[in-house]
């Protein structure tokens, strides 16, 4: 197994990913962790971070003497180079002014880190790489037994190795993708160089995860908002898996879910996974709490605001316990890891609120609770991952992502039972058609598309049907297509397969009698039409 130290960086948790990628298990530490814990941890090799700043407290931190004692080979990345270089006995100039972004850096020396990896080749026959630099300080002299590993116009000490001990010391980040063979030298230095098995699987990350589970729970009881999206979902396995009977999931079905999603959230947790979940159905506060309601955030607000209420009540009645039980002192919660990011774990500003998004932030507070969270150091990826690993369906498990306010929002202004209805009836016919529609590699549309759903637009339209005349409502479908969500182009779906949807939609759905497809990318619409 692999020590990550980290120091601050603000893409420490991507090393991690990296190393799990390369199958390979390892854990994140803080950089001052002490001498007798790196002994006992017992890593094959270890991975110094990067760290966030520039401030001058930070150039004080460094690895314990413990790595340079233990005779593993080491890797240092960034900050990590610089403090490598400091405590061998080089040396780093201290600057203000930072080199930041895309730089191409020179291969020196045929080190074992480096050979055979590279993006492109000068005339001169060097090797080149493309990588992502984030720096201000630099190495200024290699420490004795160093050479050079890599360098640049404006970096000349761009790399370092010391090959006899494994030392290996990179200033840009092979951790982030912008660094093309990233992943190849990580997975060099783990397999190769520090000489792991690589035989790691994310199904191994549930042992550890419920061992870890176990420990901090101990014998305690443990509450969770299922709401049938994946975090959450993976959440509610993992700790079942580890605690049982131990686990109570709250399921607050609002009645703005898609069609028939509440039997399947239950049917799933509760049929199948044998957990304790109590299905709240509170559809009726909901829609009578919304009733006249017409703008989109005074929506968020009643459902986000709602949800807490009703999510809160049921909790309390778990914290006081009854019959056999002493009560819950924990809540569980999906956060995985781009969540706290997100959340401020990191210095970046908070984007301006074109959409309050729904969460439910500062509940443990308010409930007197102690936060569970065993997805926080993982990707959206690796937590679909887990969750096949769990044995959560893949179709659930690979959904699109589904909004906190549900069709609250997409059924525009107000908000009828009716119309929801229609929605939930509709929408459930685009998606099985998407699933059930192939391009030429064999792909379904569904999984072509990063989200896909239908509209209720409040208007009504002339139509006609048999021989009579109708008037009735119009949906719009929206697909996009998107890796982040912030920027998304509408997907190109294939002409047969809207032809398909439309045609079944107003024949089936008696009540909307027009379809039409939005063609808007984001910008300037946003995803949800609301
Ligand atoms: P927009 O519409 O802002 O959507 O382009 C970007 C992504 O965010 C989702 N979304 C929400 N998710 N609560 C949520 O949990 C919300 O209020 C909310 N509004 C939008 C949207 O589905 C898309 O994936």
């Amino acid at each position: 197994k692999i020590l990550i130290l980290d120091f601050g960086s603000q893409v420490t948790q991507l090393i991690a990913r990296r190393v799990r990628e390369a199958h390979v298990y390892c854990e994140i530490h803080p950089n001052d962790v002490s001498d007798d814990f790196i002994r006992s941890f017992a890593p094959k090799g270890i991975i110094l971070s990067g760290s966030h700043a520039s401030t001058y407290e930070d150039h004080q931190l460094r690895a314990p003497q413990a790595v340079w004692d233990l005779g593993v080979p080491v890797l240092g990345i960034c900050y990590g180079m610089q403090t490598m270089a400091v405590q061998l006995g080089g040396s780093v100039e201290w600057s203000d002014h930072r080199e930041f972004g895309y730089a191409e850096v020179r291969a020196h020396g045929h080190t074992r880190l480096l050979k055979d990896i590279q993006d492109f080749a000068t005339p001169e026959g060097y090797g080149m790489l493309k990588v992502w630099m984030s720096h201000g300080d630099k190495v200024a002299s290699l420490p004795p037994g160093f050479k050079l590993m890599a360098s640049t116009p404006s970096c000349p000490i761009a790399g370092m190795a010391h090959e006899d001990k494994g030392y290996y010391a990179v200033q840009f980040h092979p951790e982030v993708t912008h660094t093309v063979q990233g992943q190849a030298m990580l997975t060099r230095f783990v397999r190769e160089i520090a000489g792991c098995s690589g035989d790691w699987i994310m199904g191994n990350y549930i042992e550890e995860a419920v061992a870890k589970i176990r420990e901090q729970v101990g014998d305690e009881e443990v509450i969770l908002g299922l709401s049938g999206g994946v975090d959450s979902s993976v959440a509610a396995a993992l700790i079942h898996r580890a605690i049982g009977d131990q686990l109570t999931c709250v399921f607050v079905d609002h009645g703005l879910l898609r069609l028939n999603e509440g039997d399947m959230v239950m049917d799933m947790f509760s049929g199948r996974l044998h957990a304790k979940v109590i299905r709240v159905d509170a559809s009726e506060l909901f829609l009578g709490a919304l009733a006249g309601v017409t703008d989109p955030e005074k929506k968020r607000k009643i459902i986000g605001g709602l949800f807490v209420d009703v999510f809160k009540a049921e909790a309390d009645k778990l914290k006081a316990g009854t019959g056999g039980h002493k009560g819950a002192t924990f809540l569980a919660q999906g956060t995985i890891y781009p969540d706290v990011v997100e959340s401020g774990g990191t210095k970046t500003k908070k984007a301006t609120t074109i959409k309050s998004h729904h969460n439910v932030g500062g509940l443990p507070e308010q409930l007197g609770l102690k936060l569970l969270e065993p997805l926080r150091e993982l990707f959206k990826d690796e937590v679909r991952e887990l969750g096949v690993a769990l044995g959560l369906p893949a179709d659930m498990v690979y959904r699109h992502p589904f909004p906190g306010p549900g069709l609250g929002v997409r059924i525009l202004g107000e908000i009828k039972p009716e119309y929801v209805k229609l929605l939930q009836r509709a929408d459930a016919i685009f998606i099985e058609e998407l699933r059930a529609a192939r391009d030429a590699s064999g792909k379904s549309w569904y999984d072509l598309t990063s989200q896909a759903f239908t509209v209720f637009l409040p208007v009504k339209s002339v139509g006609v049907m048999g021989d009579g005349r109708t008037y009735d409502y119009v949906v719009a479908l929206r697909a996009v297509q998107t890796s982040d969500f912030m920027t998304a182009d509408w997907a190109e779906l294939p002409y047969s397969l809207l032809k398909k949807v439309s045609g079944r939609i107003i024949n089936e759905v008696r009540g909307i009698n027009r379809v039409t497809y939005d063609v808007s990318s984001k910008p300037p619409a946003t995803i949800e039409w609301e």
